[in-house]
């Protein structure tokens, strides 16, 4: 069929066959059909959106675009986790040691970060000399000797996505959720897992801002893993303040290994243990989600997870030292307080907004070729429904510039919200829907 064809019958609600997505799909990758007609398909499936059929066979498409990882041969069921992206989200930093730890296998396969959120694989390289530039062989040699690999994507990897979220960068079709489902889980598919567990976060500082939002993506998301076989399970996870008290690179690896510890935050840990035991459950090293998060909590008390952490730097040529001394970690000139104007509880912190000064102070990236500073960021002395006197700290500004500290410290003031008393606490999970046991 004519590409004109296909656009017209999207653009009047038609719902596409599986064979006429992949033909598209295909064309355009052979270069047989043009940006201007490709970018029309996809603004009509922005107005018009996709069934579930027709999502997964854009799935399936994008992931035979390019090269697969098969984990078949580690055994057991490879699982794998996703986040859709927040502030202060290291939760993957401790989450892949700590289910390694507890039986389940894991070759995850990370991106960078990009405008407000962070990217694991930054955060990573703040560890002097960790690689995650690993080859196929390398990440599934790892993993059969300690369990776990954390890497960056390589370009073989859905090279359709590549294609297909430049063209929607500048046409105006990113935020579609039939086309930000395909292109999350044809990378998780690519990526070899069998069962998928995808941390949707919702608030301030997510992508998705209202539930209802986070809840179509994490439907969207569900609905393409069961049509293609997958097990896949969506928390939809908090992300209206930062998650921790740490946003950075380095300040965040710090606050990870002391998670691992056992020492880390509330909010964080529990997320950790929560998006945890429904990997273990899925990966059928658990029975239940009780007995998975029990093992999980063991694994942190006992030492096995920090362990696991020490192995994985070591193994991708880290230095194990800066577990033991986090002070090895690169670190930033300058320590500034933003001191609170008056006296209060904290209401409410824009996560978006500590996103943005974090990336001013050069934690993150505003364009993809833009260099992170590994030791800047923020830490916060003080989260939601926490009391702070006039005077006392609210967070402190890590910079190694004093200019651009200043401006951080005046934009991260601007993002506390103080009130007279405590707002009611959100929760920090407000649904799980999918493959949950
Ligand atoms: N993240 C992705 O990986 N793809 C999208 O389309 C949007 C967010």
């Amino acid at each position: 069929m004519h590409p004109y064809q296909l656009i017209l019958k999207k653009r009047d609600g038609g719902e596409l066959s599986p064979e006429e997505i992949e033909a598209l799909l295909g064309a355009y990758l052979r270069e047989e059909i043009a940006d201007y007609q490709m970018s029309a398909f996809l603004m009509a499936v922005f107005f018009r959106g996709m069934s579930p059929r027709e999502t997964a066979a854009l799935t399936m498409a994008m992931v035979r675009s390019g090269e697969t990882l098969d984990l078949e041969a580690l055994g057991g069921v490879p699982v794998d986790k996703h986040s859709t992206g927040g502030v202060g989200d290291k939760t993957s930093l401790v989450l892949i040691p700590l289910v390694a730890a507890a039986g389940a296998r894991v070759a995850k396969l990370s991106g960078r970060g990009l405008g407000h959120t962070g990217g694991t694989i930054d955060k990573l390289e703040s560890i002097p000399g960790f690689r995650t530039d690993l080859s196929r062989e390398r990440m599934l040699d790892q993993v059969r000797r300690i369990g776990c690999a954390l890497a960056g994507q390589t370009a073989d990897l859905v090279p359709a996505d590549k294609r297909l979220y430049a063209l929607r960068d500048v046409t105006a079709t990113v935020e579609s959720i039939p086309l930000i489902a395909a292109s999350i889980m044809s990378k998780k598919i690519a990526g070899g897992a069998r069962g998928i567990v995808l941390d949707v976060k919702t608030g301030s500082g997510a992508f998705m801002k209202t539930l209802e939002d986070a809840r179509d993506l994490a439907e969207a998301m569900v609905a393409i893993g069961h049509e293609v076989g997958r097990r896949t399970v969506a928390v939809i996870s908090d992300m209206d303040q930062p998650l921790g008290r740490t946003v950075g690179n380095a300040v965040e690896v710090e606050e990870a290994i002391a998670t691992l510890q056992g020492r880390g935050p509330q909010d964080l840990t529990e997320l950790c243990v929560a998006l945890g035991s429904h990997m273990l459950v899925l990966a059928g090293s658990e029975a239940s989600r009780d007995a998975a998060e029990e093992r999980l909590r063991r694994a942190l008390e006992d030492g096995l997870a920090l362990e696991r952490l020490r192995k994985m730097i070591a193994a991708q040529g880290g230095d194990v030292r800066v577990v033991d001394d986090p002070g090895l970690l690169p670190q930033a000139r300058h320590v500034l307080p933003v001191a609170a104007a008056r006296g209060g509880v904290v209401a409410g912190i824009d996560a978006e907004a500590i996103g943005l000064a974090a990336m001013s102070l050069g934690a993150g990236r505003a364009r993809k070729e833009d260099r992170i500073d590994p030791a800047v960021g923020i830490r916060l002395e003080r989260k939601v429904g926490e009391k702070v006197g006039a005077g006392e700290p609210l967070a402190s500004v890590l910079a190694h510039d004093e200019a651009r500290g200043a401006e951080a410290v005046r934009r991260v003031r601007e993002a506390y919200r103080l009130a007279r008393s405590a707002p009611t606490p959100r929760p920090l999970i407000h649904a799980v829907l999918g493959d949950a046991a």
